[in-house]
Parts: structure tokens; C-alpha cells; sequence
């Protein structure tokens, strides 16, 4: 089969696959590198996996993944600079005035965009800043400094990495509905206010037979605004066990969404959340559900596999 990544790049899009570092080896290193243009590091650029200890940092994964990119050809994307989830202990239990607080997130995303400045093609500066209710979600973040953190971060991801086009990621954001409509009027209103906001993230964590229905249409409505979006974080989970109903009706899935991304000149990148069922955070995060990415768990390709590939 022609891999993902030529197909990807004959339509003028990129496919690509979160990684875990230490994986990047003999079978699961050879399909990372052959069948994807893209990579995010799973975890290894969060706050609490650089600097776990004020002060003190572990590039050594983040340093991993993107020189193993930069041997196959690939972006990266960097993920993720401000968010609620996997913030080190001493920041998260830390008492910090507005400014302390201030001065914390543009040192460390100055650190962090400045390290990897021109190699990485795309920073998710963002991440689920929103409720499902279209309001803010209440953070370290936002209850500290207000929702001009957001303007902030990119502003000071910019400063770091002129090149690096920046993104607000989010999930339940796929369809055109309450949550996306908010993170609409956002970039809408940071576009005309000059702030540096390049993409939308849709993180497109999704159930079985749930793609919804106005995916295309959302994609498009973010295009018409002037920024490009990205699929960043697609699997579609299945009550397990997998049987091939469920995976037939999960390839179909895939081509939906990959066929979304397809249409739309501005949607550039379509990343899975892991491209194998061993390297999936669904079965520990959803009790019950798995088999969520294109290959099983012993790297065979599945019907989504093919189900990408039919879309591109
Ligand atoms: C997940 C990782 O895959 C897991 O290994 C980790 O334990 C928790 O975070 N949305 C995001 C990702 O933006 O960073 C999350 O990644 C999945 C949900």
C-alpha cells in the first residue's frame, strides 16, 4: 500500500500521528516514520513533563521526538503551552499573585517556543480552554489572569517562534454547536484585534458512529475566518470487545473525518491521537473502550487504516 503520507501529500495535506518518545524503535519507529508527515509529542512537551521541578527541565523526550521528525522529514507539532491538565505540582500548589502568575507563563512558553524555535511548524498554544456551555473554563489560567491569557500566550509564542503557526486546541469542537460557536467568536475577535492566531485544533476524540454531521461545515466556517484548522487528536473509541461491525463502522468513521479535512483548502493536518491500539490513552481514560486508533495492538493495519487511506 502506498503509506498515509504520500497519499497526504499528493492532496496537499499532512497525516500525523501522536508518539510516545521512548516507542520510537523497531516496528512502531519504522510506521511513525514511514506512513506519517507529522508528529506531536503525546505528552513530552507538557509543563509537568519539562519542568517537573521549578527551574530544573527534561527536554530529553521533546529532544527525542523532534530530531527523530527532523530525520524522516516531518513536522512537529508542539503540544501543548497553556493548559489546566499535567501542570508540574510546585505551579499548580503554588499561592501566585496575578502578575507572578503572568510572568511564570511567559517565561515558560518564552523557554519552551524559544528552545525549538524553526522546528516546529505548528504549536497548540492553547488547550480546551472552554466549557462545554461556550464560557471560559475556570483555570490557574483564566482565574488568575482573566481570559487575556489566551491573547497573551500566543502573543508571547509569537514573540519565540515568529515561523510557528499557532493554534487554540479543543475537543468537542468537531461540529458546529454551543462550544465551537464560542471558540468561533474567540478567533474572530483575536483576528480583529491583531493578536497572532494562525489555526483551530479539533481534537476530535470520538465515539463510534459519531461523527458529527456538520463537521465540514464547522471546518469551513473556521477557514472563512482566516485561519487554518487542524484535526490534532482523532481516535473513535468502540465499546470493546471489537468485533467487524464495529470496525467497519469505525473505518467509515475515519473516512468521514479524513474526507471533512479533504474539502476544505484551509484544514491541513490530520493527526490521530496514536496510530496503534497499544499506545492509546482511551482503554485507561474510558473504562471499557478501546480499540480506538487505525492499527492493533501488534501493528497490523485495520479496517481504519484503510479507511484513512480511502479518504485521501
Ligand atoms: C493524554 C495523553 O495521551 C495521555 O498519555 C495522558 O495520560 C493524558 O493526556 N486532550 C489532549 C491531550 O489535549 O494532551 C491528552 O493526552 C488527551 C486529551
Amino acid at each position: 500500500d502506498t503509506p498515509l503520507r504520500d497519499l497526504a501529500a499528493a492532496k496537499g495535506k499532512v497525516i500525523g500521528t501522536a508518539v510516545t518518545g521512548s516507542k520510537l524503535t523497531g516496528t512502531y519507529g519504522d510506521l511513525a516514520g514511514a506512513q506519517f508527515s507529522s508528529l506531536t509529542p503525546g505528552n513530552a512537551m507538557k509543563w509537568g513533563t519539562v519542568e517537573p521541578t521549578r527551574g530544573s527541565f527534561n527536554w530529553s523526550e521533546a529532544g527525542q521526538i523532534v530530531a527523530f521528525a527532523q530525520a524522516h522529514h516531518q513536522q512537529v507539532r508542539g503540544h501543548t503551552l497553556v493548559w489546566h491538565s499535567q501542570n508540574p505540582s510546585w505551579l499548580t500548589n503554588g499561592s501566585w499573585t496575578s502578575a507572578q502568575l503572568g510572568s511564570l507563563l511567559q517565561n515558560h512558553i518564552g523557554t519552551e517556543v524559544g528552545r525549538y524555535k524553526g522546528k516546529i511548524a505548528a504549536w497548540d498554544v492553547v488547550n480546551e480552554p472552554f466549557n462545554e456551555d461556550g464560557t471560559y473554563r475556570s483555570t490557574l489560567w483564566y482565574d488568575g489572569l482573566g481570559s487575556g491569557y489566551i491573547a497573551s500566550a500566543l502573543t508571547w509564542a509569537h514573540a519565540a517562534d515568529p515561523d510557528a503557526k499557532l493554534y487554540i486546541n479543543d475537543y468537542n469542537v468537531e461540529g458546529v454547536n454551543t462550544k465551537s460557536t464560542a471558540l468561533y467568536n474567540l478567533v474572530k475577535s483575536l483576528k480583529a484585534q491583531g493578536v497572532p492566531v494562525d489555526g483551530v485544533g479539533l481534537q476530535a476524540h470520538l465515539v463510534l458512529g459519531q461523527v458529527p454531521a456538520t463537521l465540514q461545515q464547522n471546518i469551513q466556517r473556521f477557514a472563512d475566518l482566516g485561519v487554518d484548522v487542524a484535526v490534532t487528536e482523532l481516535d473513535v473509541r468502540m465499546a470493546l470487545p471489537a468485533d467487524s461491525t464495529k470496525l467497519a463502522q469505525q473505518a467509515a468513521d475515519f473516512t468521514s473525518v479524513v474526507a471533512a479535512c479533504a474539502a476544505v483548502a484551509r484544514c491541513v493536518n490530520v493527526t490521530v491521537w496514536g496510530f496503534t491500539d497499544s499506545d492509546s490513552w482511551v482503554p485507561s481514560t474510558f473504562p471499557g473502550y478501546g480499540a480506538a486508533t487505525p492499527y492493533d495492538e501488534n501493528y497490523a493495519p485495520k479496517p481504519a487504516y484503510h479507511g484513512i487511506a480511502e479518504a485521501l
